[in-house]
């Protein structure tokens, strides 16, 4: 045995071990997402949101799909996989009860507001915004279903009050999903540095 091997096993040992089952939501989470915005970027080029054809453009880098009708079939054939996959992991997280750990709690609130420990408030904070993407995730879902079956949903539609609202919304759940992964993955670090990080992707 080398000298090395012992220390090796030890830094390994202090990886926070992650469910297989939460690794691979997280993985396909996050691939259908981008996917999913890349996608709606490419749609949302053909006839911009604000301002109408002569609106502001996304560069081609942040494009995926080549035109409208390919953006569109990216679109509607990763949302199955975005879909699914948080359907599935609603299911996991209900019937082995890790929503109680993993979402805020009323005791998290009181941490927040009158706690003195500043490793239970940051737990605290971690849990209260992995909380508060989820109804995000499913307003884009809403949203979306909304406008891809007007026919067949139009009391959903209806709800927005005119296309436009429903597109505007629609689109305002990107730069919320993107700011909640900054916030997310800087929450990450501080609580388990990189160790944390590292155990979702290995
Ligand atoms: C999984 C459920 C989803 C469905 C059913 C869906 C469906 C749609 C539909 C029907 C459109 C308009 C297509 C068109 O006008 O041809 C659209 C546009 C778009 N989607 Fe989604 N979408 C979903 C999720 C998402 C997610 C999770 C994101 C990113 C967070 C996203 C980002 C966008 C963007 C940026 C546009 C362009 C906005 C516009 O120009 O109107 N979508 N989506």
């Amino acid at each position: 045995m080398s000298a090395s091997e012992p220390s090796k096993s030890l830094k390994r040992s202090s990886i926070p071990g992650q469910a297989v089952l939460a690794k691979t939501f997280h993985w396909v989470n996050l691939i259908s997402l981008v996917m999913m915005i890349a996608s709606g970027l490419q749609i949302y080029n053909a006839n911009p949101v604000f301002g109408g054809r002569a609106g502001w453009h996304f560069p081609k880098v942040l494009l995926l799909g080549g035109w409208l009708a390919g953006g569109r079939h990216w679109h509607f054939a990763m949302m199955w996989f975005f879909a699914i996959n948080l359907l599935v992991y609603g299911l996991y997280i209900a019937l082995t009860r890790r929503w109680q750990r993993r979402f805020v709690s009323s005791s998290d609130i009181q941490a927040l507001q009158v706690g003195r420990n500043p490793k239970r408030k940051m737990y605290a904070r971690h849990r209260l915004v992995y909380t508060a993407i989820i109804p995000v995730l499913l307003l884009a879902i809403a949203t979306g279903l909304a406008m891809y079956k007007p026919a067949h949903l139009y009391w959903l539609s209806g709800l927005f009050g005119s296309w436009q609202t429903l597109r505007i919304v629609h689109f305002m759940t990107v730069p919320i999903v993107v700011l909640f992964t900054v916030v997310h993955s800087l929450l990450a670090l501080k609580v388990g540095r990189f160790r944390l990080i590292k155990s979702m992707f290995s």
